[in-house]
């Protein structure tokens, strides 16, 4: 192995550049290993956009957010968009690239698209190592991803402030938070941010339940309520909310539980959309130091040709899977488990009825 190409691919998750500097400095100190930076996901094997990534370049990156390789979840070069709602096979242009380029292998850093695309090439002959990366903790090859933990700490802080104000004001706080279709980050804020209400995609909740915890704590003397709804939250027999049905862009489910519960309470609602603030800026100290351990864990797969592998923790123990078997096992809160009973056991409400 002379030479190693870095991508990020898919969106983009605070750690992205935690993982890079770690990859490529053990390359680097430890193996003797060049490295390339692709920029701009996959797209960047197809249009040769590459940079050298060097201990001088690198040098800073571990606190900032975002990724300096850039991302996008556009750029499948086995369906690569080429206009008018067409796409076009790629993959043969990508491999003569990475050959022109003298790239020996590349390591992946990305979501479920990422890993499938990296699984594919692994089988046409491109040595590939995957490092798995998302805020919403969906994976279950690993207990964690990084950036996780930072979308929870900003998720907390929004229920934080939303009860200062929900106090102040006598209101129902509504704060949706991000997580496709888990329940994670929503259930991890909700916990530690002290919410009255939780809502999640893996327990349906009913309308009615929810009014009748609003007119419990009202009986008990609370004059406010803070319910924390993840985005792929649903009514029971209900669907989804969608920003965009054509693409499956989740959002808007906090307005649909505001317009549910509305005629029924006497309290002010108000509705807040997180959004991508989960997703930006700084990395908290654990993604720091997770992300740090997947990029050197990530070089060492390299170093010992250990190709199709995806670095994973278990435990307190990094450890590497198959790429395949990881992109194929989702992993969701489980309604019996004990951090939902956690919840129940401090009050909180699903939604459920329990
Ligand atoms: O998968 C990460 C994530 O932030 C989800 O929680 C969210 O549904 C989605 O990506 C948003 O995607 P986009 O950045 O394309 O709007």
């Amino acid at each position: 192995m002379q030479r190693i190409g870095i991508l990020t691919g898919g969106g983009d998750c605070p750690g992205l550049n935690a993982v890079i500097r770690a990859a490529a400095r053990t390359l680097i100190r430890d193996y003797d290993i060049d490295v390339v930076g692709i920029q701009l996901g996959f797209e960047g094997l197809l249009t040769k956009s590459c940079v050298a990534l060097t201990l001088e370049s690198i040098r800073g990156i571990l606190p900032k957010g975002g990724t300096l390789l850039r991302t996008t979840n556009r750029g499948n070069p086995f369906e690569f968009p080429v206009g008018d709602g067409r796409c076009e096979d790629r993959s043969s242009t990508l491999i003569d690239n990475i050959h022109e380029l003298g790239i020996d292998g590349v390591i992946a850093i990305g979501g479920d698209g990422t890993l499938k695309i990296a699984q594919r090439l692994c089988d046409m002959g491109i040595p590939m190592v995957a490092v798995p990366k998302t805020i919403d903790n969906d994976l279950a090859a690993t207990d964690y991803t990084f950036g996780f933990h930072t979308a929870v700490a900003v998720a907390t802080e929004a229920v934080d402030r939303l009860h200062t104000t929900a106090a102040s004001h006598d209101r129902v706080m509504i704060l949706e938070v991000m997580g496709r279709n888990a329940g994670w980050i929503a259930l991890y804020a909700g916990i530690a941010g002290g919410a009255d209400i939780i809502l999640i995609p893996e327990i349906p909740y009913q309308p009615e339940n929810i009014v009748k915890m609003v007119q419990g704590r009202e009986r008990e003397g609370a004059n406010f309520d803070i319910i924390v709804v993840a985005e792929g939250a649903k009514r029971v027999g209900g669907q989804e909310a969608y920003l965009d049905k054509a693409t499956r862009r989740l959002g808007g489910i906090a307005y649909q539980v505001a317009a549910d519960i509305a005629e029924q309470i006497d309290l002010e609602i108000r509705v807040t959309v997180l959004g991508h603030v989960q997703r930006g800026g700084s990395p908290i100290a654990f993604d720091r130091i997770l992300a740090s351990r997947f990029g050197k864990a990530a070089a060492d797969l390299v170093a010992q040709k250990k190709f199709g592998e995806m670095v994973a923790v278990r435990g307190d123990d990094i450890v590497s899977v198959p790429i395949r078997d990881a992109v194929s096992r989702p992993k969701y809160v489980d309604p019996d488990g004990n951090l939902v009973a956690t919840a129940r056991s401090l009050g909180i409400s699903f939604g459920d009825g329990r």
